[in-house]
């Protein structure tokens, strides 16, 4: 089969912001005990974060990271996870029936944060509780000094404030699995009126809020029109979520999977246009989807089946070439939304779902998934340019005929780099590409990266920590011309930069 692909660096979508390649940390399973975290572990530091896990999150690129949940925020108390250690209370986590100690807290977080080099994205709980805890919260964390908090944080080690930027008003209070799930005017008047006492105490937070858990939603659409007319003039972002799983074998709609995300971020964007118009407002919102991922949901007995332990195996799927593929293709979307889509975190760094696995005592190692992801927050630079292949199609049940190529490209100014990432959706067929850069003279491959392999099954684990690696792909440019084959069910990073001379 052939497609082909034109790019002209003028025809931009929007700048890539650096917070579209974050992560999430939850108090869930084994994400942070046994995953970031694990004091006695041979690679453990002076605070018991273990280096090993560390040194992969670096690796992974990742620039953001949301926490402490998720479903977990929305019965916590901020307050428990402050403070000496042997202070602090063993509670029962409601949202994931475990036990919680809270010997990882705030300020572990932001340490781990610091050490990581990533920023701090920080959820406050809207569902047990409301305005006066997520403003002390603020005061707690972003006050100088001078008040009770803001000295309760001096107290307890930390001088200077953390000045946390990013702020979540509460976890999909649109899902009735939410502790304290609400409707849309309950919610929206909530997360207004939180909004503005968090920001009289420190004015120069951004906030975001909850969106629809999921595009399949009953609520979706009107539960983001509802919240927006409370909130417009008192937020900077609304969130979007959803997972994507292979369903009954239906592989061609798992990898048309992007082309779902991308209709999900165009309504969201119509709907928070539609409000704006409405309102008469100057004000563009900004979408941060901030949990997306591959997750076999329904491989997932569901909450009601655990039992009070503390950080279990808990929805720790190993994913193989298909799903990193599909990775692959779920931030190319992503960079293609640019204009609109400022933040996103796939779902969540360690064990949980998550391109990074650790054992309890034992080794660490990366996904197939993390390799899509590593590599296109290292390449992703300067502008998202328009990237539309005419292209073969492919049926699917879900999504009706998608594109078999599907691309995304970013161009930078300052280095006068392009970055192309590719999928082959097709099943069997490879896929001839031609990439006509004329308007780009004088670029050459500098790297190319093809994620493919005769098994779309095999993974990675811990005894076979490199099954699934990229290899190196081909692609020469001849005369302004770049022919790439793209093999079936597969995901391509190159960057291209003017030849040496
Ligand atoms: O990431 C796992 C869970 O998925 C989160 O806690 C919740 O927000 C979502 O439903």
């Amino acid at each position: 089969m052939q497609a082909s692909l034109s790019l002209d660096p003028s025809a931009r979508v929007g700048v890539i912001d650096r917070r579209l390649f974050g992560s999430f940390v939850e108090h869930m399973g084994r994400c942070v005990y046994t995953g970031i975290f694990e004091p006695g572990h041979p690679a453990a530091d002076d605070l018991g974060l273990r280096k090993d896990v560390l040194e992969l999150t670096r690796e992974l690129g990742v620039t953001l990271v949301r926490y402490p949940g998720g479903n977990f925020v929305s019965g916590s108390r901020w307050e428990d996870s402050v403070g000496p250690v042997s202070d602090r209370p063993t509670r029962l986590d409601l949202a994931w029936r475990s036990i919680e100690p809270n010997t990882f807290g705030l300020h572990e977080f932001m340490t781990w944060t610091a050490r990581a080099g990533t920023e701090a994205m920080l959820a406050v709980n809207l569902g047990t509780r409301g305005i006066e805890a997520a403003a002390a919260l603020v005061e707690y964390a972003n006050h100088p000094g001078g008040s009770a908090l803001s000295d309760l944080r001096r107290s307890h080690g930390a001088m200077d404030p953390y000045h946390i930027k990013l702020w979540c008003l509460g976890n999909e209070m649109d899902g009735p699995w939410q502790i304290g799930h609400k409707t849309a005017d309950e919610y929206g008047r909530l997360a207004a009126e939180s909004a503005r006492a968090m920001r009289r105490v420190d004015p120069s937070i951004e906030l975001v809020a909850c969106g629809s858990s999921h595009r399949t939603m009953p609520t979706f659409g009107s539960w983001e029109a509802t919240v927006l007319d409370h909130t417009y003039d008192d937020i900077d972002y609304l969130s979007l979520h959803s997972y994507y799983e292979e369903l009954a074998g239906d592989r061609a709609s798992f990898l048309g999977s992007a082309v779902g995300m991308g209709a999900f971020i165009d309504e969201v964007v119509a709907t928070a246009d539609h409000v704006k118009a409405r309102k008469r407002s100057a004000k563009t919102i900004r979408l941060s989807f901030d949990e997306w991922n591959v997750w076999y949901q329904a491989r997932f007995p569901g909450e009601a089946a655990l039992d009070w332990e503390h950080a279990p195996r808990l929805i720790e799927d190993e994913y193989s070439v298909v799903d990193a593929v599909v990775v692959g293709s779920l931030l190319m979307t992503l960079i293609d939304h640019a204009d609109r889509v400022a933040i996103a975190c796939q779902a969540q760094l360690a064990n949980v779902i998550a391109p990074i696995r650790s054992e309890p005592g034992g080794p660490s190692w990366r996904q197939s998934t993390f390799h899509p992801f590593a590599h296109t927050a290292r390449l992703a630079a300067g502008h998202a340019l328009v990237a539309d292949p005419v292209s073969p199609t492919l049926p699917t049940e879900a999504h009706g005929d998608v594109p078999c190529v599907a691309a995304a490209a970013t161009y930078d100014d300052d280095t006068g780099a392009l970055a192309l990432f590719l999928v082959n959706r097709s099943l069997d067929s490879s896929v001839t590409l031609d990439v006509d850069l004329r308007s780009m003279p004088g670029l050459q491959v500098g790297e190319h990266l093809l994620l493919c392999d005769d098994d779309p099954e095999a993974t990675n684990t811990a005894a076979r920590p490199d099954r699934v690696i990229p290899g190196a792909g081909g692609g020469r440019v001849i005369d302004g011309r770049l022919t790439l084959l793209l093999p079936a069910v597969s995901w391509s990073a190159l960057r291209l930069c003017a030849a040496q001379p």
